[in-house]
């Protein structure tokens, strides 16, 4: 296979702008994150989903600081060309401002190349704080793992006009504050691709159809060793592959293609 060029963030901004899809899976490990490099996927996020695939936590709350970036460490040690983000989890700017500083720096210390945080036009003043002191910034909107509880459960958000423009203004405070790139999470497929659309940073979508400029899975649920009942919106790799590799090659063919994901079952 010929050597990769290490993805950069102007890359992932000319794949957003030229409609070539982005590849992102989650990973908390050397391992993977060497398996996952091999396999061309653009970019491994070291997300707070490592509290519940891997700790076995009921939800990602109680993840901390150490955790991630522990497991941000171990990726980065493996991976060679991928771009890695690291979740900032519950709890690590929340605080203030300094907090957000502090706890970026401890994960781009441990090798990420980006830091991603939950939430709207709240958190815009800390994107722009990071932005300033070079750490590149992924915002995370529709439904906020770390807001479950509040948000009554894994739902679809964005029903409603009221939700839809609220998204819209969210999304752009994060652009203008600086942030380079946007997951979104559980959205109607219309909704992610309008607002994807509307913004000039790579989107990448989870649960919100096709109309995005990449997709993230979390590893454990497209490899279907989780666990459990699937959200609609996962697809099982394994199915017809005798290995791992080939599932993750699979995967980023679909992702590519725009085979993955199917929009008649982005729902929860
Ligand atoms: O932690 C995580 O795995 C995530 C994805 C669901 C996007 O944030």
């Amino acid at each position: 296979m010929p050597e990769r060029h290490a993805m950069t963030l102007h890359r992932l901004k000319q794949m957003h702008a030229l409609g070539e899809k982005i590849s992102m899976l989650t990973c908390y490990d050397a391992a993977f994150a060497a398996l996952l490099d091999e396999a061309g996927v653009d970019v491994l996020l070291v997300g707070d989903s490592l509290g519940m695939v891997v700790q076995g936590h009921a939800t990602t709350l109680p993840v901390t600081m150490a955790q991630s970036v522990y497991h941000t460490e171990c990726v980065a040690r493996a991976a060679r060309a991928a771009w890695i983000i690291a979740d900032m989890p519950f709890g690590s700017y929340q605080g203030s401002i300094d907090q957000a500083v502090e706890n970026a720096t401890l994960l781009m210390k441990a090798g990420a190349h980006m830091v991603k945080l939950e939430g709207g036009s709240w958190v815009a003043p800390l994107v722009r704080a990071l932005v300033e002191r070079g750490i590149p910034v992924c915002g995370h909107l529709g439904f906020t793992p770390q807001s479950v509880f509040s948000l009554g459960g894994y739902r679809v958000q964005g029903r409603d006009t009221a939700a839809v423009e609220a998204l819209h203004a969210d999304a752009g405070a994060l652009e203008a504050a600086g942030a380079a790139m946007l997951v979104l999470e559980l959205l109607p497929s219309a909704v992610a691709r309008t607002l994807t659309a509307a913004l000039s940073i790579p989107v990448i979508g989870i649960g919100a159809g096709s109309g995005c400029s990449g997709q993230v899975l979390v590893l454990h649920d497209m490899l279907n060793v989780s666990g459990g009942r699937q959200p609609r919106f996962v697809r099982n790799f394994m199915q017809g592959q005798t290995d791992i590799r080939g599932a993750v090659q699979s995967y980023v063919k679909d992702v590519k293609s725009g085979h993955f994901p199917d929009d008649s079952l982005h729902g929860y």
